[in-house]
């Protein structure tokens, strides 16, 4: 009778344990910020240039910059006619963002906090819109996805990256779910469990 108690219990755990790990949404703890700035495999600078291909006067957008992995890198590449432009639902990682920036003379970063679900911006004013591990924290990426290609010039460029966490998103999912949006993939690098995928808007 014990043991079968014991059994019972231990289910019981494990089903938590993995609702909790499959479901929960909660945005990435800002408390464990640290985490973020160690470079993933395939989804480094270098390959983001290669994919996101940010150019001189560009206006674009990052969502979900953490602690500005990403961001510290593509704004400069912008240069003094363009701009980098954060949004995030954590103030918290908004100014992180933005005292690394001054610290380093980077004056070209606008932050927002917004819901990546809702952006405060105006139909097609972005030349390109990026993502790295944080399109699959977000409940609804459908949403997102739909208010990426609304923000994004005609011809504009969204790239998605992805890793084998818990929130991750595998290519071929992200590939149907984008092209729902009348976007799609021209360009990929990495295995689908750590990528990062171009996809064209408009075409
Ligand atoms: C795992 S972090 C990724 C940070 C960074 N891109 C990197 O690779 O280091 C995900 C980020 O998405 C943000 N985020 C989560 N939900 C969001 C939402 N609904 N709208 C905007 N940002 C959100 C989190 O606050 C966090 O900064």
């Amino acid at each position: 009778m014990r043991k079968i108690h014991v059994g019972l219990l231990a289910g019981a755990a494990a089903a938590g344990a993995a609702a909790w790990w499959f479901g929960d949404r909660a945005p990435y703890p800002y408390a464990q910020r640290w985490l973020l700035d160690l470079p993933l495999p395939m989804l480094g600078a270098k390959q983001l240039d290669a994919v996101l291909d940010p150019r001189p006067g560009e206006r674009i957008l990052e969502i979900g910059p953490g602690t500005g992995l990403q961001a510290l890198h593509v704004a400069p590449a912008l240069g003094p006619r363009g701009g980098l432009d954060i949004v995030d639902i954590q103030q918290d990682m908004l100014d992180h963002v933005q005292r690394r920036a001054q610290d380093r003379g980077i004056d070209n970063i606008t932050a927002t906090r917004a819901d990546a679900r809702e952006l405060p911006f105006a139909d097609g004013c972005f030349d390109a819109v990026y993502l790295v591990t944080a399109l699959g924290e977000i409940p609804d990426q459908h949403a997102v996805l739909g208010e990426a290609a609304r923000v994004l010039t005609p011809q504009g460029r969204l790239v998605v990256g992805e890793f084998f966490d818990r929130h991750w998103i595998p290519r071929s999912r992200l590939r149907r779910m984008a092209d729902s949006h009348g976007l799609r993939m021209t360009t990929h690098r990495g295995p689908s469990l750590a990528y990062l995928a171009r996809f064209t808007a408009g075409g």
